[in-house]
């Protein structure tokens, strides 16, 4: 099966596109590689010893998109190609949408226009909002709290919409939850650019001396011990269920619009996750408690059922293989790909 990868450069995408060639499908990855380094495809390459067909170009790109589709014939797509940084979404909305809506209405006409009706999408928990209930189900309020997130949820809308104009379009939206660790081999993981944003990688360049202390933001949340709560899931788990969503594409008889929870169900607190990290990589984590982050959520997790039922799928990995591969990524690469 001859697959198109947006964005498969990526963190997500190269754990995906692993386990993709380990069960044979052909991967063609179009990546502008503005968040990526093409180390980690040549990595995955040889932990496999397999081949990777990778064209370097920008979704904004119509014509270069347009030359792929007439190029290959693809049995289906799977569109991780975005960009992710919510506190830049808040200052840049107009380069937000027009990267993530744009390129994806791009992708959509190309697919439409070339007859490749199956995509699966990488969707997000932060398109529930404010949880009005937990666990999140795939049937719970729909709401944002910033402009990547609405970016997210309007091409979900956009979908829903393309899907119920044609029945012939088979659409998953993986909604994933918090991705984090790294592949086993410790050859491939999560390389943000600068400050990272988010906890693990954060954690992870305080365990090797990058950076002096964890900033908790806010122990005064209606939560265990105050701070966030979140459904964190091993990102090889993650990349699994591209791989599920794909033969339920291929074996199933559902068309539509497919919204599918991808979360373990179980909420860690930040100061768990301190402790989990710690006993992993036997180092200490210093952290302060600073203010409340500005549109954080006191907390989330997934009901995780619907995977289970549709794909067969089911998140394998405990906090501490979560920790314990994150660690391994990171000390074996300091500073990412290309400086080892
Ligand atoms: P990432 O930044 O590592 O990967 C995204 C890839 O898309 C990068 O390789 C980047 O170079 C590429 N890209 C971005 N804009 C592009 C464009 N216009 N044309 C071509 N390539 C482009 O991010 P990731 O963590 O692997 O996330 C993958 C997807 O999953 C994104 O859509 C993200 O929004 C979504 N998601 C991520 C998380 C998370 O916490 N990592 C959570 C929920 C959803
Ligand atoms: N946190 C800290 N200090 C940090 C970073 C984070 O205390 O330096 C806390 C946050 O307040 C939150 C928890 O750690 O309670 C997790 O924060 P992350 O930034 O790692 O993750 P978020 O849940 O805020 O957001 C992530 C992605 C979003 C995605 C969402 C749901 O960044 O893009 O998960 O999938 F939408």
């Amino acid at each position: 099966m001859n697959i198109l990868v947006t964005g498969g450069a990526g963190y997500i995408g190269s754990h995906t596109c692993f386990e993709m060639l380990q069960e044979n499908y052909n991967i063609i990855v179009y990546d502008n590689l503005s968040n990526s380094s093409l180390e980690a495809l040549k990595r995955v390459e040889k932990l496999t010893g397999k081949k990777i067909e990778f064209i370097e170009g920008d979704l904004l790109d119509i014509e270069k998109l347009e030359e792929v589709f007439q190029n290959e014939k693809f049995d289906a797509v799977i569109h991780f190609a975005g960009l992710k940084a919510v506190g830049e979404s808040v200052q840049k909305p107009l380069k937000y949408y027009d990267n993530n809506v744009t390129g994806t209405l791009n992708l959509l006409k190309l697919m439409q226009n070339h007859n490749v009706k199956e995509l699966v999408f990488s969707s997000s928990a932060t398109v529930y909002g404010v949880p009005k209930e937990l666990p999140l189900t795939e049937s719970s309020p729909r709401s944002t709290t910033n402009p990547y997130g609405t970016s997210k949820l309007v091409i979900e809308y956009i979908l829903e919409d393309l899907a119920k104009s044609d029945p012939e379009w088979k659409i998953i939206s993986l909604r994933y939850f918090n991705p984090i660790g790294a592949h086993k081999s410790g050859e491939i993981g999560e390389d943000p650019n600068g400050i990272p944003n988010n906890l693990l990688p954060y954690i992870s360049q305080v365990a090797v001396k990058l950076r002096k202390n964890v900033n908790v933001f806010g122990n005064d949340y209606d939560t265990k011990d105050g701070t966030g709560v979140r459904d964190y899931i091993h990102v090889v788990d993650l990349a699994m269920g591209h791989v599920f969503a794909l033969k339920y594409l291929k074996d199933s008889q559902e068309q539509g619009f497919i919204p599918i929870n991808l979360g373990t169900g179980n909420g860690y607190s930040v100061l768990e996750m301190i402790k989990a990290f710690e006993k992993a990589s036997k180092t200490i984590i210093p952290y302060q408690i600073v203010e409340r982050r500005d549109g954080d959520i006191a907390e989330c997790y997934a009901d995780p059922i619907c995977a289970y039922n549709k794909l067969g799928w089911k998140a394998q990995n405990s906090l501490e293989d979560m920790c314990q591969d994150a660690w391994n990524w990171q000390k074996n690469n300091p500073t990412g790909y290309n400086k080892k």
